[in-house]
């Protein structure tokens, strides 16, 4: 198969409005910090979303929605805060078609250089029915009157914009859905979204799906038509490619595809299908491939949602060769099995980047190519770890040190310190742990001890908090290769009702452990402060 601009004989789709028979330039709207961060225990705090919301920026998405101004305080001065300090990406804020949630969102939003009021309503019959329990004349005069005010509040900035959605739309009767879509562009909305909420949609048929709703509603030509599809069953990426390639000219994803159950469309699969496949698709994006690898480990780390080892682009494996046919085929000609260049999404062989002779100087501009910029206080800390690090280990590669820098980020707001632990265990002993703890600054101690070495230092942490977390997944693995290699010890833990992930490195696998059930710890202390 050949790069080609039909497929099966089918002319390519007619470009959507304003496009061209070249090249189209597809929207990527990232919905990681919104419908990413409603992945079960996948919570972020404020500086945390900052830092992703930031490193979106840099990787070029057009536009970021920052979170659901109106779900909680924490949520609405996250919005605020990355519509205040992020620039370069339209910085968008969801709201149900209700006017409270509309009026939150606009203030959330409205100091962004380009600002977005994103708001929904369902429009599928079993969800009008039993999800909003409205009557499709209220759907009509809802969207009416709430895309109205939305617009009419982006009036107030020279770049604002509105778009709708129409929730659970793949399961919505195709003429009423046009002709609320023609209400919303009519009331001012720029950007028309298509969800498949539910992730029902079958590649094909979404293609067609979309092509029919440019049919029945002819308006749609005049805006930027928008789909955001769920992987329910593996699809979310191909429905994407299909809606694209039916003419849809912004795909709303998320970085490894994380998001509500099996999550969203994953960011750099659709990019990285465009880029490869841009003559098929008459369409390319302005991401920057480069930065695909850095934001996809960013967001891992911060949410400690694990990439599957064989994920496609940002996956371990993605770029590993290991029978001896592809080897010997990659060394005489790369393109013999690889489709893409590894450097594209940002992997590069120089991984090696400072020794323990390595200054301030060279950590500063090592950890600005990898897309940290630190102030001088934190540098200090930063360098302090850094050389106890390099006192360890013999080559500190950029993975160690997104690592660490990771772990600073966090710890910066924390209610809960690891201060020390000490633990006996052996053969013949029941495991004994004690531990130190800063709590708000202050010094506690616990002590337990359980039938595992790892329960008993849990435990006494517990104690030494006031707080009692269940441990519901426990993983280790080694950052790097090699016996120096740092631990890397994710875990899910449970806080009255609700899940919480914590992540931390360490040479030693029970510090980790306690770094990191510390961390879990501080996720559910933040988010009992921020809801
Ligand atoms: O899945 C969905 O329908 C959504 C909308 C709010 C766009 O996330
Ligand atoms: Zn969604």
């Amino acid at each position: 198969m050949t790069e080609q601009t039909t497929v099966n004989g089918h002319a390519a789709p007619r470009p959507p409005s304003g496009g061209s028979a070249g090249a189209r330039t597809v929207t990527i709207f990232d919905t990681t910090l919104r419908d990413g961060e409603q992945a079960p225990g996948a919570s972020l705090n404020q500086t945390e979303k900052l830092e992703i919301a930031q490193q979106l920026a840099r990787l070029g998405v057009d536009v970021i929605e920052a979170g659901f101004p109106v779900a909680s305080k924490g949520d609405f001065e996250s919005v605020a805060l990355i519509a205040g300090e992020v620039r370069g990406a339209r910085i968008a804020g969801l709201a149900r078609a209700i006017e409270r949630d509309v009026r939150v969102c606009w203030d959330a939003v409205r100091q962004a250089e380009t600002p977005r009021i994103h708001t929904f309503i369902s429009t599928s019959p079993i969800h009008m029915k039993y999800q909003i329990k409205k009557t499709p004349d209220e759907v009509r005069a809802i969207t009416h009157e709430m895309v109205t005010l939305a617009a009419s509040l982006a009036a107030q900035h020279p770049a604002a914009d509105v778009e709708f959605s129409a929730m659970d739309a793949s399961r919505s009767e195709p003429e009423f859905l046009a002709e609320i879509f023609a209400i919303a562009i009519e009331c001012g909305a720029t950007t028309i979204n298509v969800p498949d909420t539910v992730g029902y949609a079958l590649p094909l048929e979404w293609g067609d799906f979309i092509r029919e709703q440019y049919r029945l509603c002819p308006s749609l030509s005049d805006v930027t038509v928008s789909v955001h599809c769920h992987n329910d069953l593996g699809l979310a990426t191909a429905n994407s490619l299909a809606a694209v390639r039916a003419g849809a000219g912004q795909v709303e994803c998320a970085i490894n595809g994380i998001g509500e159950r099996a999550g969203n469309a994953s960011l750099e699969e659709v990019v990285m299908a465009l880029r490869t496949r841009g003559v098929y698709f008459g369409a390319t994006t302005g991401i920057v491939t480069e930065e695909i690898v850095r934001t996809s480990r960013m967001v891992a780390n911060l949410t400690g949602y694990v990439i599957q080892r064989n994920k496609a682009i940002v996956g371990r494996n993605a770029f590993a060769h290991e029978s001896g046919i592809h080897q010997a085929g990659l060394l005489s000609e790369p393109s013999t099995f690889e489709i893409m260049k590894p450097a594209d999404v940002g992997l590069t062989d120089s991984d090696l980047v400072l020794g323990k002779h390595s200054g301030r100087h060279a950590l500063r501009a090592r950890l600005k190519e990898l897309g940290y910029e630190l102030s001088d206080t934190e540098l200090d800390l930063a360098f302090q770890r850094f050389k106890d690090l390099a006192d360890k280990k013999k080559e500190v590669t950029a993975l160690d040190l997104e690592a660490l820098i990771g772990e600073e980020i966090r710890e910066r707001q924390d209610v809960f310190t690891l201060r020390s632990f000490v633990s006996q265990a052996g053969s013949s002993m029941v495991p004994t742990s004690q531990v130190e703890v800063d709590v708000r600054g202050r010094r506690r101690r616990g002590k337990s001890f359980s039938n595992g070495t790892v329960e008993s230092v849990f435990k006494a942490i517990d104690n030494a908090v006031g707080m009692r977390g269940s441990l519901a997944d426990y993983q280790v693995r080694s950052v790097t290769a090699g016996k120096d290699a740092l631990a890397e010890v994710r875990i899910t833990v449970g806080v009255d009702g609700h899940t919480f992930h914590g992540q931390a490195v360490s040479f030693d696998v029970m510090e980790a452990s306690a770094k990191a059930y510390v961390r879990a710890l501080n996720n559910a202390a933040a988010a009992k402060g921020t809801n």
